[in-house]
């Protein structure tokens, strides 16, 4: 079942971003803590505990940066453990991506990049080509910074305390807690989308978990979980029940090594759990693609600094033509954006594209430029763009261009 329900439903950059309060922040009683403090103690957490690690041992998927369950390193020992730096390209990559589509990029990645030393040393061009089709390149971004702050500042080690990891770019409380407990074993909780199912359903929470006071009272509640001995394995454990199990939507109960112990399941309330907030509809805009041809070259220009997509190539694209425009207007943003005069554009085709917040409509233009006079970016053959890292609607649009090459 790889694939079904690992990705949250809702943005996994909660778990990230809203960490540091609970971090730093009073602790504030709330409803919905049946258990609360009692269960660290509790015997049926203990057994529940053995339950849950016996089933993961048993249904684990063996994953390129995964060690077997039961492996990980107890501390004087020299059992094998994961590598730290594939414990953090993996959380990086998993973050709103999908298990199945992440392993192949994984693979690639540490290939290229066999170390945290490689990485500082590689250009951002090559870091962003290497994540190019996952998404979220803010992701790769990060990583890379990281990289060069672990070579500069931690002398190439990953580190092995929350506090350090925390001052990484991109990285939150989950990341840190993930890396702790799976690479050094620790004793440090993680809660992603699928960890706050599994807690909302065991536990009966009723309230919306993406709210600031839930996500405090699921850190507090995956903290009493995680045990001493095999950290990283239960961590993991929790994520895979959610990932196989315990799914959104309807989860098979009958498989779940907690149903005995499940304030959802005994209360037949498990499809009505989690309760998420309702989230604004993504908002409509239209962007309009230019392929402005010189010879056999299109003029290729780096997206800025911020914002969606930052830092990737493109062809040039109008996010803020008003109505429907013609080629005339075309033409006089070309002018205006790019200091290039062309001939009257034509509409070749379009696509949607949905993002987190927005539903893009794509218009893709073709046009032929009076000159290559321009230096805000490169020209270059459709055939030779294998150093320009491209997000997912250039890809089509560079591919609806070549049809129409073909056609034209
Ligand atoms: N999702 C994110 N990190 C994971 C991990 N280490 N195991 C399972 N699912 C995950």
């Amino acid at each position: 079942m790889v694939g079904v329900g690992e990705v949250c439903g809702w943005s996994c950059l909660v778990w990230e971003v809203d960490s540091r309060s609970v971090v730093n922040g009073k602790k504030k009683n709330i409803s919905g803590d049946r258990a609360g403090g009692r269960l660290e103690d509790s015997g049926v957490t203990r057994r529940r505990r053995r339950g849950l690690l016996g089933w993961y041992r048993k249904h684990f998927r063996a994953l390129p940066w995964r060690v077997e369950p039961g492996r990980g390193r107890a501390p004087g020992s020299r059992k094998q453990h994961p590598n730290p730096y594939h414990v953090l390209v993996s959380e990086a990559m998993l973050q709103q991506t999908q298990v199945a589509t992440v392993i192949d990029y994984f693979k690639r990645f540490v290939d290229e990049f066999s170390t945290i030393q490689a990485l500082a040393d590689a250009d951002e061009q090559g870091v962003l080509r290497a994540w190019q089709g996952l998404g979220y390149y803010r992701r790769a971004r990060n990583l890379h910074a990281a990289a060069r702050r672990i070579v500069e500042d931690h002398a190439g080690q990953i580190p092995d305390s929350v506090d350090a990891l925390l001052s990484l770019p991109g990285v939150g409380r989950y990341t840190a807690g993930a890396i702790t407990s799976i690479a050094y074993g620790q004793r440090v909780p993680v809660v992603d989308g699928n960890v706050a199912r599994v807690l909302a359903r065991w536990h009966g929470i009723s309230e919306a978990v993406d709210t600031t006071p839930v996500i405090k009272k699921l850190w507090q509640l995956a903290g009493h979980h995680v045990p001493k001995s095999r950290p990283g394995d239960f961590n993991q454990a929790v994520m895979e029940l959610g990932a196989l199990v315990c799914r959104p939507g309807v989860p098979d109960c009958g498989a779940c090594p907690v149903a005995r112990d499940c304030h959802a399941h005994q209360t037949g309330q498990a499809s009505a759990l989690p309760v998420l907030t309702k989230k604004a509809a993504p908002k409509k805009v239209t962007h309009h693609t230019l392929a402005v041809r010189h010879g056999r070259r299109y003029l290729f220009v780096q997206r800025p600094e911020k914002g969606l997509w930052s830092k990737m190539w493109e062809l040039p694209t109008a996010e803020r033509l008003a109505g429907r425009p013609g080629g005339d207007q075309l033409c006089a943003w070309a002018d205006r954006q790019l200091g290039l005069r062309i001939d009257s554009p034509r509409r070749v085709s379009g696509f949607t594209h949905q993002t987190t917040h927005r539903r893009i409509d794509f218009v893709i233009w073709t046009a032929t430029a009076k000159s290559s006079m321009n230096t805000k970016g490169e020209w270059r053959a459709l055939g030779r763009l294998n150093d320009l890292p491209l997000a997912k609607p250039q890809t089509r649009a560079i591919a609806a261009i070549q049809a129409d090459e073909i056609t034209d």
